[in-house]
């Protein structure tokens, strides 16, 4: 039997638990609702899909349909809808890294105010990375950039215009073919390589389009900015018509 004291105990525990659930509560319920808001239905067709990268739930994400995943050879496939993104010119570059971070400065000040209407916004995920390589490769190692920056919904039908971007639609082609990358930070070396890895798993499938597009550049996706180093996920990407 509890004396009042102890109620009084068990009334403060019940309490501290509901205190500590609270947080996992709010979590889910932002989470539910962000699924209404930023149009993450398309993360959610079926069981078998990559996980939403947790930068999906902070940040607006461009949104697709996923027409089939293959865990067991690590693909998805996707279909994006048509959106407006601001891209850097073509940036030349020894280092994938440098590139990379060069040009996100340069989309990072265009979302803090350096445009026409010194609009501030958010950032969005992902960043796309477009690499050329020199064909055939040169002695000098120089590769070419062009980096992507998702305009957030509210600027999707006027972007806030800069002399250092330019709006331009994507995507480039009807399907992507998605690979999850192991490597936290992409280089020029491992996304060459996991994009030809990509290639290989999609060989004998039907998206027989992915196998045969070009090269050329090489698309990666980064879900983070350069500075966060956990949960950092990245993908590459194969832009295919069929
Ligand atoms: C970003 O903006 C700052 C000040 O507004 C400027 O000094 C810097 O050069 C800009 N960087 C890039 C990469 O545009
Ligand atoms: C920007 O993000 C923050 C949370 O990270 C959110 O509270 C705010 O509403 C967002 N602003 C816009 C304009 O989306
Ligand atoms: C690229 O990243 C991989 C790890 O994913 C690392 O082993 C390799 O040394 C890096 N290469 C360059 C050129 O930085």
């Amino acid at each position: 039997m509890y004396t009042h004291r102890q109620t009084t105990y068990y009334i403060i525990d019940v309490y501290i638990m509901m205190i500590s659930f609270l947080p996992k509560i709010a979590y889910s319920i932002c989470f539910i609702l962000s699924c209404f808001l930023f149009d993450h239905h398309a993360y959610f067709v079926n069981g078998k899909k990559f996980p939403i990268p947790l930068n999906c739930l902070r940040y607006e994400c461009p949104s697709y349909d996923i027409i089939q995943t293959n865990m067991k050879e690590g693909f998805e496939i996707r279909k994006y809808n048509s959106a407006a993104w601001a891209s850097t010119r073509l940036i030349s570059s020894t280092s994938f890294i440098l590139a990379a971070n060069q040009a996100f400065l340069t989309l990072f000040n265009y979302t803090q105010g350096a445009n026409d209407r010194a609009r501030k916004f958010n950032l969005t995920a992902p960043v796309l990375i477009d690499v050329y390589t020199p064909t055939p490769p040169s002695s000098t190692r120089i590769s070419s950039y062009v980096i992507y920056f998702y305009l957030p919904r509210k600027y999707q039908k006027r972007p806030p215009l800069s002399n250092k971007v330019s709006i331009v639609k994507l995507p480039p082609h009807e399907y992507a073919a998605v690979r999850r990358t192991s490597s936290a930070f992409l280089n020029q070396t491992n996304t060459a390589y996991e994009v030809s890895s990509l290639r290989n798993s999609l060989r004998g499938t039907s998206w027989v389009g992915a196998v045969t597009a070009p090269a050329a550049p090489l698309t990666a996706a980064s879900y983070n900015a350069p500075f966060e180093l956990k949960d950092r996920v990245n993908e590459v990407i194969i832009w295919f018509d069929v």
